[in-house]
C-alpha cells in the first residue's frame, strides 16, 4: 500500500470531501496515514473563506516543495495535489506560484481522481481540473463508506445562490444543489451499518435542502424525519443553515423528532439591519428574532450557535453596539466571530469605509469577551443535568474519554477506553469556559438505556 495524507482546513463540508476522496483513492492502492512525512501522496484540501486560510496553504505549500525535492534526491516521488475551495477560486495562479504541484482539482471534480493520478504518474508537470462538471461527483464516487468513530457527516446540499456581498462560497462551490432524496437515504443507511450512531447532514445553506423523490419535493424536515427512522442511528444534526430559509417544517421537526440534537447553527453575520442589508443577507434582525422564537416555542431546550462578522465596510460604532445588543438579546451557547476579509472578487471588497484594522481587533474583542461570558453562564446551567455523551476521543490524563453533549459541548469524563465511540449517560459536575466534566451514570441514575 502506498501512503496517502490529506491535510484539512476549513469547514465540515471539506472534512467530508476529504474522506470521499480518501475513499476514491483507496482502490487504487492508497491507504490514509496521519504521518505526512513518509507520505508518498499528500492532498491539501484548502479553504479561501478569508485571506488568513488561503495563506495558511501557501506556506504549507512552501514546505512540501522542500519535502518534495528531498524525496526526489532519494530517488522516491511525493506526489503532491490541491484541492478545495482556493483550488477552485486560484488554479491557474495555483500552479504558477507552486509549479511542483502535480494535481490542482476543485471540489466538484474529485471522482476524476482515478485519471488525474494516472496521467501524473506518466507524465511530470501538472494537472488541472477545476470545472463545474455537467455530471454530478456524487453519482460517480463508490457507494461504500467508511466511519471513523461513531460520528459522520453527509453532505445533502451543496453551493450557494445567496451571494452574501462578502462571501467567496457561490464561486468556489457554485449554484445550489440537493442530492436526491434516495441516495442521501442509502448513504445514511452505509453509514450507520459502518458504524454511525450520529449523523450530521451537510450543505452550505442545508436548509435550503429541495431533494427529489418519486417526482416530489423534499425539504429538509421531511428528509430529517425519514432519516430518523433508521434503527441504530440516535443522533441528528444538520448544518448550516440560512435564516431566512428555515421553515416551519424543519421547525416543526425540531419539535417531533427526538433523535434531532436541540442545537442550531443559524449565522447571523451582524445585528444592524444597514449592515445586513450590504451584505445582501434576506433577514433582519426582527426576522431572525422571530424565527428564534418558533424555534424556541417548539423546542425550549433548544441551544443556538452562530457566526458574525465584524468590521464590515461601512459598520459604524452604533452598528457595532446593535449587534452586541442582539448577542445580549438573542443569547447564544455558542458563535463564531471574525473579523470582515476582503476577499478579491467579491462586491464588498470594493466597498468605501474600509474599516481600519485595529478597530477591526477592538470590536471583536469585545464581541467575544460577550460571547464568552453566554458560554460559560450556560456551561455553568449545565451542572447537576444528565446529558448523553457521545465519547469519541481520549482526554489528556490517563483514564479519561471525552465526548459530546446534545449542544456540542466537550465533556470530560473518567470511563474505560472500550467505552470510547459509544454514547453514556453523564452527570454533569463542574463547568468550565471551553468544557464540562461529569461522572458516568450508574445504571440506577441512568435516564436512558
Ligand atoms: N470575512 C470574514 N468572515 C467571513 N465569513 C465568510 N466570508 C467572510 C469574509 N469575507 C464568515 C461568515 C460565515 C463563516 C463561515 O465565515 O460569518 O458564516
Ligand atoms: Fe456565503 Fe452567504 Fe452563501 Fe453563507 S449564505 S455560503 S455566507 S454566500
Amino acid at each position: 500500500m502506498k501512503k496517502l495524507h490529506i491535510k484539512t482546513y476549513g469547514c465540515q463540508m471539506n472534512v467530508y470531501d476529504s474522506t470521499r476522496i480518501a475513499e476514491v483513492l483507496a482502490p487504487l492502492g492508497f491507504a490514509l496515514s496521519d504521518n505526512a512525512l513518509d507520505a508518498d501522496m499528500i492532498i491539501l484540501n484548502t479553504c479561501h473563506i478569508r485571506e488568513k486560510a488561503e495563506d495558511k496553504v501557501f506556506s504549507e505549500l512552501g514546505r512540501l516543495r522542500t519535502q518534495k525535492m528531498d524525496r526526489e534526491k532519494d530517488g522516491k516521488r511525493l506526489m503532491v495535489g490541491v484541492t478545495g475551495c482556493v483550488a477552485q477560486a486560484q488554479g491557474e495562479e495555483l500552479v504558477k506560484r507552486a509549479p511542483f504541484v502535480d494535481m490542482v482539482f476543485g471540489p466538484q471534480t474529485y471522482h476524476r481522481l482515478p485519471e488525474m493520478v494516472a496521467r501524473a504518474a506518466r507524465e511530470h508537470g501538472h494537472t488541472l481540473d477545476t470545472d463545474f462538471p455537467l455530471e454530478s461527483k456524487f453519482d460517480n464516487l463508490p457507494t461504500a463508506r467508511t466511519v471513523e468513530g461513531a460520528s459522520a457527516f453527509l453532505a445533502v446540499q451543496e453551493g450557494c445562490d445567496k451571494f452574501c456581498t462578502y462571501c467567496v462560497v457561490p464561486y468556489t462551490r457554485g449554484a445550489e444543489y440537493s442530492r436526491p432524496v434516495a441516495d442521501v437515504l442509502a448513504e445514511a443507511r452505509t453509514l450507520v451499518a459502518a458504524g454511525a450512531c450520529e449523523i450530521t447532514l451537510l450543505g452550505q445553506n442545508v436548509n435550503a435542502y429541495h431533494g427529489a423523490m418519486d417526482g416530489t419535493e423534499w425539504g429538509l424536515g421531511r428528509l430529517i424525519r425519514e432519516v430518523a427512522e433508521i434503527d441504530g442511528l440516535e443522533r441528528i444534526r444538520f448544518t448550516t443553515s440560512y435564516p431566512a430559509e428555515l421553515d416551519d417544517d424543519l421547525i416543526k421537526a425540531h419539535r417531533d423528532v427526538a433523535k434531532l440534537m436541540p442545537y442550531l447553527h443559524l449565522p447571523i453575520q451582524s445585528g444592524a439591519n444597514a449592515v445586513l442589508k450590504a451584505m445582501n443577507r434576506q433577514h433582519t434582525t426582527d426576522d431572525y428574532k422571530r424565527v428564534v422564537e418558533k424555534l424556541r416555542r417548539a423546542r425550549p431546550d433548544i441551544a443556538l450557535s452562530s457566526d458574525f462578522i465584524v468590521g464590515f465596510p461601512g459598520e459604524t460604532d452604533q452598528n457595532f453596539e446593535d449587534t452586541l445588543k442582539l448577542v445580549e438579546d438573542v443569547t447564544f451557547l455558542q458563535a463564531y466571530s471574525f473579523k470582515y476579509s476582503a476577499r478579491p472578487g467579491t462586491p464588498a471588497a470594493l466597498m468605501d469605509e474600509q474599516i481600519p484594522e485595529a478597530l477591526k481587533v477592538e470590536r471583536l474583542a469585545r464581541l467575544q469577551a460577550l460571547l464568552a461570558k453566554q458560554t460559560m453562564d450556560f456551561n455553568k446551567t449545565s451542572v447537576g443535568k444528565t446529558f448523553r455523551v457521545l465519547l469519541d476521543r481520549t482526554g489528556k490524563r490517563p483514564g479519561q474519554l471525552i465526548g459530546r453533549s446534545p449542544y456540542m459541548q466537550p465533556v470530560v469524563v473518567h470511563a474505560d477506553a472500550d467505552l470510547m465511540h459509544t454514547l453514556q449517560d453523564v452527570v454533569i459536575t463542574a463547568a468550565g469556559p471551553i468544557s464540562l466534566q461529569g461522572v458516568l451514570c450508574t445504571a440506577e441514575q441512568r435516564i436512558c438505556a
